[in-house]
């Protein structure tokens, strides 16, 4: 099958562009930040890529990097980047830097934690210079934590001129739930940040794919609005769809059976009784796990602004927290879904 290029996600991209203007033409001393949550295969890496991309300028540099999901280990982002990178250079000691990337032959670890980040921290300043660069942190919601708290400082650290891009499924789903809350909140509580929920796809970017796929032919509404339903929109979920059945007319794809990991899960256990929440505070205490903003929580559930203040304040009282933060953390630790699930 042909890579599908890229539909939709013309507004995301344009925030992420001027977000790119903002470190490029104001010369801004600390890091612009944007945060891209949403679920498993929504396409958050390939919004990132394909924005990264098409910056104009050309960022001078870019680092980027992802946790390794079978065994995260501290500072597998930095390790990332550092990875296959020439560090001769630097003027930062050399056993903490092969400490830093992982190597292999570093000697064990003879830094206390606080002096390795700010090790960290400078290494990463070395490595941007005199930018205008782009920090890529992958799969936020996957990292360990001493990563975790290096892309909390590089988000408030003056005199880096870069824009920080981070990419995370929603915390529920963290490796380190509680951190990657408190995270999350610390870069959205940057001066400027630019936060994005990505969403499904919608039938008109559905149709759109399939019309990639069997080379300009367009779906009738009736298959879009079919494979729409069965994949929710998720693009991962289209692609998996489409690869079952590969050579077959789209007819197939709206009638088949469903390969076996695209049919839906069983339902995770609901709130606790104990919170005696109500099933719209349970949807709306979803939402501020996900990260969306009130007005993000009205859309998606398709009530009033109002409305939605007025959950969140009875949620506030009924969980005993005194935050939205702290409100997500009760529903991760007492293992409310977020949504949109996906
Ligand atoms: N807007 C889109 N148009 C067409 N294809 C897309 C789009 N978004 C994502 N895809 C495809 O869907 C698949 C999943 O996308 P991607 O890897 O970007 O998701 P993700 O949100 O980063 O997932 P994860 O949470 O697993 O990191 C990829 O094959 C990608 O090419
Ligand atoms: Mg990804």
């Amino acid at each position: 099958m042909m890579p599908v290029s890229m539909v939709g996600r013309a507004g995301e991209r344009a925030e992420l562009d001027r977000a790119w203007s903002t470190v490029v033409d104001a010369g801004r001393p600390s890091p612009a930040v944007t945060v891209i949550t949403g679920a498993a295969g929504v396409g958050k890496s390939l919004l990132v890529a394909a924005a990264v991309e098409g910056f104009s300028p050309r960022p001078a540099v870019v680092l980027s990097g992802a946790a390794r999901l079978h065994d995260p280990a501290p500072y597998d982002w930095l390790a990332a980047v550092l990875s296959g990178r020439d560090t001769s250079g630097l003027d930062l000691p050399p056993d903490a830097l092969a400490w830093l990337a992982q190597q292999p032959t570093a000697p064990r670890e003879r830094y206390a934690p606080g002096t390795l980040l700010r090790l960290a921290v400078r290494t990463v300043r070395r490595l941007v210079g005199a930018g205008p660069a782009v920090l890529v942190v992958e799969d936020l919601h996957a990292l360990d934590p001493a990563s975790l708290n290096l892309v909390g400082e590089l988000a408030t650290a003056g005199d880096l001129p870069a824009l920080l891009v981070v990419a995370s499924r929603p915390p529920a789903d963290a490796v380190a739930p509680d951190l990657a809350v408190r995270v999350l909140s610390r870069l959205c509580g940057v001066r400027g940040a630019v936060r994005q929920h990505l969403g499904p796809l919608g039938v008109p970017e559905v149709a759109e794919v399939l019309t990639q796929v069997y080379e300009g032919t367009r779906p009738t509404d009736r298959i879009a609005t079919a494979v729409w339903r069965r994949t929710g929109g998720n693009p991962y979920a289209l692609t998996e769809l489409l690869a079952a059945h590969a050579g077959r007319g789209p007819e197939a794809l709206a009638e088949r059976p469903l390969p076996e990991h695209l049919r839906p899960p069983a339902p995770r256990p609901a709130a606790p009784p104990d919170a005696e929440l109500t099933g719209r505070e349970v949807e709306v205490l979803g939402c501020l796990v996900a990260g969306m903003s009130n007005k993000q929580a009205a859309r998606a559930l398709g009530i009033s602004v109002r409305t939605v203040t007025v959950h969140v304040s009875n949620l506030l009282r009924k969980t005993g927290s005194a935050s939205r933060t702290e409100a997500a953390l009760w529903a991760v630790r007492h293992r409310v879904p977020s949504r949109p699930l996906g």
